[in-house]
């Protein structure tokens, strides 16, 4: 990456028509009224505490799903996984397509784990399956919908149990952590500007860091 300066040349005010400044993406898996899973990339996400909130569109079949069912759980992918979630991108659980979606190109697709050649893995405690290639995976429960008025709804969960690979732990002697996630090893896949990137390098650490 070209390095920034933090002298800027000049400030001008912008009118960007998308404001995704790189977040995490997710895939959220969420049940079916036919039980089975569907699963939706999301970059809007964050967590805090057992907390994690995500940002859904309300046109789509991830918050119908949630809204009967309660229960979801965040897969969080790795960067190597893009061309994966890049399959699903056109793709919608709802059918029929809604004409604003199937305008955009957007198809119907049942079996979203065939499209993107996921695993399903079943769950310890919600009755939708997590990814199983995927490194980390959140089973959570939804606590509130909030529905807005500009096509999105606030989606607050609760992570109930979270898996990891041991491949992105930390390693203590001869042991595999299952406190400390290894950020040496783990890079979620980063939805920048509508471009996927993994992790640079490391540039610090804050004073409370544990490892
Ligand atoms: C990388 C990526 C990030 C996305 N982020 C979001 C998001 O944060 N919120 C959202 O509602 N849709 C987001 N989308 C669009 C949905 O994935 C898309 O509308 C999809 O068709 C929804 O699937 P579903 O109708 O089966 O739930 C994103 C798509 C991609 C590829």
């Amino acid at each position: 990456m070209k390095q920034l300066q933090s002298e800027p040349t000049a400030i001008r005010e912008i009118f960007p028509s998308i404001l995704y400044y790189g977040t995490p993406v997710i895939l959220l898996s969420t049940r079916n009224a036919d039980g089975t899973t569907n699963l939706t990339p999301l970059s809007s996400s964050w967590a805090l505490g057992k907390m994690v909130v995500l940002g859904v569109s309300t046109i789509g079949q991830a918050l119908e799903n949630m809204q009967r069912h309660p229960e979801c759980v965040i897969n969080v992918p790795a960067p190597t996984q893009w061309e994966q979630v890049e399959r699903l991108a056109p793709t919608t659980g709802r059918f029929p397509v809604p004409a604003q979606r199937a305008a955009m190109g957007f198809r119907h697709e049942p079996d979203k784990f065939a499209t993107a050649g996921f695993t399903p893995q079943a769950a310890s405690a919600v009755q939708v399956e997590r990814i199983r290639e995927c490194p980390l995976q959140i089973e959570a429960r939804v606590e509130q919908i909030n529905l807005r008025e500009d096509g999105f709804a606030i989606v607050e969960t609760t992570a109930l149990h979270v898996y990891a690979h041991d491949q992105i732990m930390l390693e203590q002697g001869a042991q595999v952590s299952d406190r400390y996630v290894d950020p040496l090893k783990w890079s979620p896949l980063i939805y920048n500007f509508r471009h996927y990137f993994g992790l640079g390098e490391r540039v610090g650490k804050t004073f409370r860091a544990e490892t």
